[in-house]
Formats: structure tokens, C-alpha cells, sequence
């Protein structure tokens, strides 16, 4: 492996070297939103590797036939030295290589009533994080996608694209997309219905 190019497949890996990416996992996320680590892995784990072993990992899962990739989750075990900004260069390439048309995943939402003042602040830089890399934040609102527990965090979508000249996407469409395909709600749902008209988009 050279340069910036260390993201490989989690099936490559050794059990310690796995045992680390469990690390990251565990240590990033807040308990709601994570679901056990070996349930992870029915989506695609792809791991930056370097010299002293994994650094950060992105789990992405392709949405059917739409082109697009749903980014489940993505974090590095030491935050604030730049790894996270490298493994996206490496994930969107990757990506974009394989024929991927656009990249979308969801946030937690700083405007959700009743926040902690550091939890509102941690919420936004994570999209100034993304918007720095490209990212969009989507004009979509009371998005509410039902989680394994059965709650429902707030969160806000973000996209982007992965290749120039790809069309615009048809934001009703992404969020029935990912409503069906990331989370099983199909578009008939009042919780998708709730969504789009909240957002102006039904
Ligand atoms: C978000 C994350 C992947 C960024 O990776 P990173 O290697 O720390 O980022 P970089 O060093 O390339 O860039 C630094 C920027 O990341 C963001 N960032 C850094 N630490 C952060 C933290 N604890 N929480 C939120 N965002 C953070 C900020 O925008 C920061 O820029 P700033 O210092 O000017 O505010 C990393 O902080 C992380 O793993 N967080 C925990 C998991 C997570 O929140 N994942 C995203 C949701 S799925």
C-alpha cells in the first residue's frame, strides 16, 4: 500500500486488526445509535489501514439500482489530525471508481429541541466537517428514520456527489430511497409521508 491509498476490505483483515476497528466503533458512537459490532458487517466495512495497524473506517451500503451509496457509518480512532479528511479522499475515489453516482448519509440534527449546548456544537461541526469536504445538507425536515431500539433520533440528510456532471438529484426520490432501502419504510409510510410534506416535497 502507498500513499493515501489504505482503505481496504474488512474481510482482508486479521481478528486484531479487526478487534481495533471494534475499538474505533465503540468508542465513537453514542450507545442509540450504534447496533452490535458483528451486525455491521451484512454492509460493506472498508478500514484505513496504516503502518500501526486500522485508523478509521467508513461502512457503506449501495442502495439497489439507484447508483447511490448510503454512508451508515464512518469515524477514526484519533480524531483532529487530518485521517478523517484523507479516508474520505480515499472512500469517495473508490467510489466514484466503481461507478457510484453520489454519496448520502444522515447527521444528527443540533436544532433538535432540548440539545445540550456541547451536543449542539458537537452536531455542527460534524457538518462543517462534511460541508468542508464537499457535503451537502439537504433541505429536508422531520426526518425521523425508525432505529433497530425502536427510537427515532433527529437527524438531517446530507449527499454528495460523486462524480462531476452528475445530474441533480430529485431530493423526493433520495428520501424515499433511503427511507426503503437503508431503513425498510416504504414510501406509503406516514412517516415518510410526514417527512415530505414537512420538507415541501409532496
Ligand atoms: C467526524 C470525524 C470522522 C472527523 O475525522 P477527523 O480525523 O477528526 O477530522 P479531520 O482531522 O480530518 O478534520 C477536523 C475536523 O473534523 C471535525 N471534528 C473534529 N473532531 C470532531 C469531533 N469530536 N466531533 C465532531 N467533529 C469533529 C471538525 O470539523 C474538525 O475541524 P475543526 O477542528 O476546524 O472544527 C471524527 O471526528 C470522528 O470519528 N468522530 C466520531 C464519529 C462521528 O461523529 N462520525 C460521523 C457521524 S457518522
Amino acid at each position: 500500500m502507498t500513499g493515501d491509498r489504505r482503505l481496504v476490505s474488512a474481510a482482508t483483515l486479521s481478528d486484531s486488526e479487526l478487534a481495533s476497528v471494534r475499538a474505533i466503533y465503540e468508542s465513537a458512537f453514542p450507545e442509540e445509535l450504534t447496533v452490535p459490532f458483528a451486525d455491521l458487517l451484512v454492509d460493506r466495512l472498508l478500514v484505513r489501514v496504516e503502518h500501526d495497524g486500522p485508523s478509521g473506517f467508513a461502512l457503506v451500503r449501495d442502495l439497489g439500482t439507484t447508483g447511490w451509496t448510503f454512508l451508515r457509518y464512518y469515524a477514526v480512532g484519533r480524531r483532529g489530525r487530518g485521517i478523517g479528511s484523507l479516508m474520505w479522499a480515499d472512500l469517495t475515489e473508490r467510489l466514484a471508481a466503481e461507478g457510484r453516482t453520489r454519496l448520502v448519509w444522515d447527521v444528527e440534527d443540533p436544532d433538535e429541541p432540548g440539545l445540550d449546548a456541547d451536543l449542539v456544537e458537537e452536531h455542527r461541526r460534524r457538518i462543517v466537517f462534511y460541508e468542508r469536504l464537499g457535503g451537502r445538507l439537504l433541505p429536508v425536515r422531520d426526518y425521523f428514520p425508525p432505529h433497530d431500539d425502536g427510537h427515532a433520533p433527529a437527524l438531517r440528510l446530507m449527499d454528495r456527489a460523486l462524480r462531476p456532471g452528475v445530474p441533480d438529484v430529485d431530493v423526493r426520490a433520495l428520501v424515499e430511497g433511503v427511507y426503503e432501502r437503508r431503513y425498510g419504510v416504504p414510501p406509503d409510510s406516514p412517516v415518510v409521508r410526514h417527512t415530505l410534506v414537512a420538507s415541501g416535497l409532496a
